[in-house]
């Protein structure tokens, strides 16, 4: 629940009054109310506004803009305004500026630009939000708090130096510990005094990228460090926040599968999770769907914000298609479906000068109500307010997971081989379509959570096998559960120190299997795939293990190369269970395949029967003895669509029976009818 007022989807969006003069507020006002739209994001980049110096403080405005709210009946989404710090603070304090990975320090620019662990950026940051937070705590607009704005970046300056090192010492305990970790012995690393370790950078360990280090130990611990240091920065200001308005939840806008920060870590501290969805023009539905998934998940299913997304054009992706109508609608129940419990935009009302002004908003440049893109965020506003609390705090049930780890994706990524080319995201996503195309959900869950619930868990490419994982995966595939794996897992620990006497490690006896090598194929280069019982031949890429059965049926082999007849997928009965291994990254046939096979053998069902047609998504929401089913339309053409039983769209009141109509990008959500 956002807040004990809300007994709706929230509907609303980023609000910018401080670029417009008064009189627009009240326009604005009159057009949102049009939309049926109830709360605003506002005070997002107003430092430099409420504190024009180091001394004078002016929340005149803010006042005004949180009683018009007020009045108006919206809820205040208030941010917290220290995303961006104010040029004064930079000129006077340049310890706030951030050094970049190439060692440069940075000038006042941009956005999100402070150093975390600048002593002046948290002191003016801690002293701003007590402000806002005593003077607001008591205002009846107030709904939620939202700490900055889309954290995220690095900093490699002095202080974070100093407070990497310090970090370190908390984490090791001495000096040994951290050379141990790290293999300091290789290339004569070894560390004998604390201030001897510098950051891992292009001045340092880094060779012109990001991901290429000479140390992988030490580049995985100052990403750790780097995503705790703002992790830091946020929980300063939720205390604060919390001290004030102990009930009001406080939440941070992240950003989907965003590599820079351990959502799962903040997860922890954090009272609702909402998120930023901005999918690319070209990118696959499935993978908006996956992100929606993973930022369920980080709370372990508890309904989460669609914070922000634009409802017609982005300005910062190449190529700025507009959202073709109905578009907008369908990303926006694309979210519900997965558990959303809000609906906002990106912008209320469009600005007129610098980067943004080409971003979408629901109010244009030409300032009234008459567009296109206004007429149909009014009708979903209408939708929104007709559904009234059916679908607060619904869950979505799914009998399947996807184990996603922040450290496995930096550590894999940093990997200096096997393949330059594996990357975390698309191994994942592959698993994940795979199931999403059989329509059947997913959960994106962290190594730590609980798998008893599950009767399929998957777990791509797990480099790295924290403490504890393998046992709690054995105990659950034991019990009657399948687990299935991939290659290039089970090699590293939590140091990205190699496991030795044989891959995959830790996951080896559960496996029955023994990877002796790897081989990586060039982009184009596949190898054949061959089922051992039916003869289907599919194909393999980017990386092909080479294995041995240790007590392992083999499922598949490989069709060539010198590894021909060698064991490509394996499965091991284990308990009432099985765990199976996939040996190369598989062609969508396969993986079709693959997902519609477990599903068979644990029973799992499509939502609604049957597999339907391409671009046809199907989910489910839960909310006590009442199920939701959304069927969305991706295509641009009109489908037709199976369905099982009975049943009545709760957005027209339709009934159905056998088959459903969808025009292009058509939502439909599907309540069984009894009769
Ligand atoms: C992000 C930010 C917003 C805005 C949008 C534009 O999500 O949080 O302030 O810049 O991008 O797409
Ligand atoms: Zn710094």
């Amino acid at each position: 629940m956002i807040h004990e007022k809300v007994t709706k989807l929230l509907y609303g969006g980023d609000y910018n009054p401080e670029q417009w003069p008064e009189e627009t507020w009240e326009e604005d006002m009159r057009i949102t109310n049009l939309a049926d739209m109830d709360i605003m994001t506002i005070n997002v980049f107003s430092w430099a506004m409420l504190q024009p110096n180091e001394s004078a403080f002016d929340f005149s405005q803010l006042d005004k803009v949180m009683d018009l709210l007020h009045q108006e009946n919206r809820l205040a989404c208030l941010a917290t305004a220290t995303a961006v710090h104010p040029a004064w603070m930079a000129k006077k304090y340049p310890d706030v500026l951030r050094v970049d990975f190439d060692g440069k320090k940075r000038k006042f620019g941009l956005r999100h630009n402070s150093c975390p662990n600048s002593p002046s950026y948290r002191r003016f940051t801690s002293s701003l939000v007590e402000k806002l937070a005593a003077r607001y705590q008591h205002h009846p607009a107030l709904a939620l708090w939202h700490v900055s704005n889309e954290f995220g970046g690095d900093c490699y300056c002095e202080k974070c130096e100093e407070a990497f090192r310090i970090w370190l010492k908390e984490k090791y305990g001495s000096l040994a510990e951290v050379n141990k970790a790290w293999n300091t012995r290789f290339w004569g690393h070894v560390f004998y005094e604390w201030d001897e370790i510098v950051v891992p950078n292009n001045l340092s360990e880094h060779l012109g990228s990001y991901d290429y280090t000479a140390f992988q130990g030490i580049s995985l611990d100052y990403r750790r460090f780097n995503s705790d240091s703002m992790l830091d920065c946020f929980k300063m200001e939720r205390d604060i926040l919390k001290h004030w308005t102990p009930d009001i939840h406080v939440t941070t806008n992240f950003m989907g599968a965003y590599k820079p920060l351990d959502y799962q870590k903040w997860a922890g501290e954090i009272d609702i999770i909402s998120w930023d969805s901005y999918p690319a023009v070209n990118s696959p539905a499935s993978l908006n769907a996956m992100n929606h998934d993973l930022m369920r998940g980080l709370k372990q299913g508890q309904p989460f914000m669609l914070m922000e997304q634009t409802p017609s054009v982005t300005n910062w992706h190449s190529y700025n298609a507009l959202k073709r109508p109905g578009e907008m609608r369908l990303q926006s129940y694309q979210a519900v479906a997965h558990g959303a419990d809000s609906v906002m935009f990106f912008q209320i009302r469009r600005s007129i000068g610098a980067c943004e002004k080409f971003h979408g908003a629901v109010i244009d440049h030409v300032g009234h109500e008459h567009t296109r893109v206004f007429q149909e965020c009014a009708q979903l506003g209408r939708e929104l307010t007709q559904l009234g609390d059916l679908l607060v705090d619904a869950i979505v049930p799914a009998k399947v997971a996807i184990v996603f780890d922040w450290d496995n994706w930096w550590a894999l990524e940093l990997s200096s081989g096997p393949s330059r080319d594996l990357k975390y995201i698309d191994e994942v996503w592959k698993y994940y379509h795979a199931f999403y195309t059989q329509n059947v959900p997913v959960d994106l869950i962290s190594v730590k959570d609980s798998v008893n619930h599950y009767s399929i868990v998957i777990a791509p490419v797990l480099y790295m096998t924290k403490k504890g994982f393998a046992e709690k995966i054995e105990k659950f595939t034991e019990s009657g559960g399948t687990f299935v794996t991939t290659f290039f897992s089970g090699i590293v620990d939590e140091h990205d120190l190699v496991i030795t006497g044989g891959y995959p490690g830790e996951l080896r006896r559960l496996l029955g299997i023994w990877v002796e090598e790897t081989d990586a194929l060039p982009p184009g280069k596949i190898n054949q795939i061959k089922m051992t019982e039916e003869g289907t031949v599919y194909e393999g890429a980017l990386l092909c293990d080479l294995l041995h059965t240790e007590g392992a049926l083999v499922v598949a082999e490989y069709g060539s190369d010198f590894y021909k007849g060698m064991p490509a997928v394996t499965k091991n009965a284990y308990g009432k269970g099985e765990a199976w291994y996939i040996a190369s990254s598989m062609d969508e046939a396969f993986m079709d395949n693959l997902a519609a096979t477990l599903c068979k053998k644990r029973q799992i069902k499509p939502l609604l029967g049957v597999k339907a047609p391409a671009g046809i998504e199907v989910m489910q929401r839960q909310k006590k003895e009442n199920t939701y089913t959304f069927i969305l339309n991706h295509n641009e053409t009109e489908q037709k669509v199976q369905i099982d039983k009975q049943y009545r769209n709760i957005l027209t009141n339709a009934v159905f029976e056998q088959e459903v109509i969808l025009i292009p990008y058509d939502v439909l959500i599907l309540q069984e009818e009894l009769s």
